[in-house]
């Protein structure tokens, strides 16, 4: 009988639990893989990680690097030791990373550099933003990966821009993956709505908590604005992110009245929420991406997007931060009439890779890495 097929997923931060959960489900229909987690620790907090192994029915992690919070080099660096470590110590015949945070960059470099192979989920997104520290970790991510599963059509060219095309493969997008096994499970379990008493189709969820959007001045420009939005139009919920209550607790402005505060929302909470919203207002990834999945506009609070078809779409507009730019696109969303007809709709889910990915995504996994042991 032939060795079982090694596999190992790194993760370590909030959006990547989610991309690992169809992923994970999808190995682990087939007996002739073994398919191990490692969490880095970079997200700690009960609230930022474990709930979201518990809900989403993902398999604890075999270990847990406790690398927490520092600096981005002090963070990478404890990551790659400790990851070397493992892998060493297992080896395994490929290391899957997901996305584009530092667990995703040190993973693929502690392998990479083993010669172990690596195979990148959601590769190839590209804001052309080198100051967003994703960005750096998206591009060493795919240059150093040896099979690239692309979302989208537009990752697909870009990473054929940059001559990656051999290792690359249009997978679809495992997020519409998740939303779609967990969507009926959220609107039946989930008590968010009766909790807020928000009134559905009446308000407006904000996740906010880029650095560039999370310094003192930024983030004070930010609130005074949406602090508006919520007084004169709908209420606005916002769980927030650490980092963001973090210098919340420093500045002079905080929301209040109808533009309310609460801790990071669970996954199924956060998708019933994004579902009944009015307006999506974020500067997340992964949130934007899913107000369009989910049918609601969204307002991203960012300069570019690597998400473009949301654009392409007319669903998702880019906003600088001052606030009659966000005022303005805020009121252009709740005066426009429902852009999400029959056929976008269709057409989005198909852009999106149909909720198929994390089986197209494993089943080429198993093929890939049988190959290359032959
Ligand atoms: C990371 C990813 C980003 C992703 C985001 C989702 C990088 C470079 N960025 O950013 O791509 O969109 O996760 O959330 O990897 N903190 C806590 N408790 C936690 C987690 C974080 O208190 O459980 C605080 C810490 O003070 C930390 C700060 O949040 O300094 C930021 O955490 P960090 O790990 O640097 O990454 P994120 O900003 O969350």
């Amino acid at each position: 009988m032939k060795d079982l097929l090694k596999l190992v997923s790194v993760v370590g931060a909030r959006p990547q639990f989610v991309k690992l959960a169809p992923v994970a489900r999808a190995i682990s229909s087939n007996t002739a893989a073994e398919h191990k987690i490692i969490h880095t620790g970079q997200h700690y907090d009960a609230d930022m990680s474990q709930s979201f192994f518990e809900q989403l029915d993902i398999p604890r992690p075999t270990v847990d690097l406790g690398v927490g919070s520092a600096r981005h080099g002090a963070q990478t660096a404890d990551m790659l030791v400790k990851i070397e470590d493992y892998l060493l110590s297992n080896k395994p015949d490929a290391v899957i990373v997901y996305g584009d945070t530092n667990s995703t960059l040190a993973a693929t470099l502690a392998a990479s550099k083993m010669h172990i192979a690596v195979a990148h989920i959601e590769a190839g997104l590209r804001s052309f933003d080198r100051k967003m520290p994703e960005e750096i970790n998206r591009i060493v991510a795919d240059h150093c990966s040896d099979r690239l599963y692309a979302p989208t059509p537009a990752a697909c060219s870009n990473l054929q821009n940059e001559k990656l095309e051999d290792r690359t493969l249009l997978s679809g997008d495992v997020m519409l993956d998740a939303i779609e096994h967990n969507i009926q499970i959220a609107n039946e379990t989930s008590k968010v709505l009766k909790d807020t008493g928000l009134v559905p189709g009446q308000f407006g969820v904000v996740t906010v908590h880029r650095p560039s959007n999370t310094t003192k001045e930024e983030l004070s420009r930010i609130i005074q604005a949406l602090q508006k939005v919520a007084d004169d139009y709908v209420p606005l919920l916002l769980p927030a992110h650490p980092r963001t209550r973090g210098v919340m607790d420093t500045i002079d402005v905080a929301p209040k009245g109808r533009f309310v505060l609460t801790s990071p929302m669970s996954y199924l909470d956060l998708i019933v929420l994004i579902r009944n919203a009015a307006i999506v207002i974020t500067d997340s990834g992964g949130v934007q991406k899913e107000a369009a999945l989910l049918h609601t506009p969204g307002v991203t609070l960012r300069d570019t997007t690597e998400w473009v078809e949301t654009i392409e779409f007319g669903v998702n507009r880019l906003v600088e931060n001052d606030e009659s730019s966000i005022l303005e696109a805020v009121l252009d969303v709740l005066n426009s009439p429902d852009v999400f007809s029959d056929e976008l709709r269709q057409e989005l889910r198909i852009m999106y890779g149909n909720g198929k990915a994390a089986n197209f995504i494993a089943e080429d996994l198993f093929e890939w890495v049988a190959s290359r042991r032959t």
